[in-house]
């Protein structure tokens, strides 16, 4: 049979309660502005999206060694996000266009144009087969590891996915609204 007996609010529990409350709240406000640090809210009139990515050829036709340039679009004024980063590029940082390789052990990739070093736009040496940094000399292999410094890390990758177009992905990006 179930006990009736109402429990007893005594004043341990009550400061049982209030010491739990205190706590959460203290390490709510302890970490809210790291994660506000690490996932920065869209600024006013910017809008997280998928922006449709058209390619001169499907991903699944890149060949080895291919890697196909694109900018983000400008009507509306966009940006793609970073997925990860290391050196200057961090998870989040916006990039304005990015590259689509498959490299020479044949695994697809789609990352950010702007190099870990300081950021320049990085540029593709069909001669070589790398990603060459025009501003200090920086350069990477298509799987956007590091081939040359003075780049500190690999190439940040963009999110992507397929699109409905065999020829179109889709990246995870901004709206910037100006
Ligand atoms: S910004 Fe690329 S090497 Fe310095």
């Amino acid at each position: 049979m179930a006990d009736s007996t109402p429990r007893r609010f005594t004043r341990r529990t009550f400061l049982g309660w209030w010491m739990a409350s205190l706590l959460t709240s203290t390490v709510v406000i302890g970490l809210a502005p790291i994660l506000v640090f690490l996932w920065p809210a869209p600024a006013k009139g910017q809008k997280k999206t998928a922006i449709p990515v058209s390619l001169d050829k499907a991903m699944t036709e890149l060949s080895p060694g291919d890697a196909i340039k694109f900018d983000a679009p400008t009507s509306p004024n966009s940006a793609f996000i970073m997925a990860n980063g290391g050196g200057d590029n961090a998870a989040g940082d916006l990039a304005f266009g990015g590259f689509a390789v498959k490299d020479e052990k044949g695994s697809t990739h789609v990352f950010a144009i702007n190099c870990s070093h300081l950021g320049c736009p990085i540029g593709l040496n069909a001669t070589d087969k790398t990603f060459d940094c025009p501003c200090h000399g920086s350069r990477f292999h298509l799987d956007g590891t590091v081939l040359h410094g003075p780049a500190p890390a690999p190439l940040s990758d963009l999110s992507w996915k397929q699109g409905d177009n065999p020829k179109t992905i889709v990246v995870d990006g901004l709206i910037l609204g100006f």
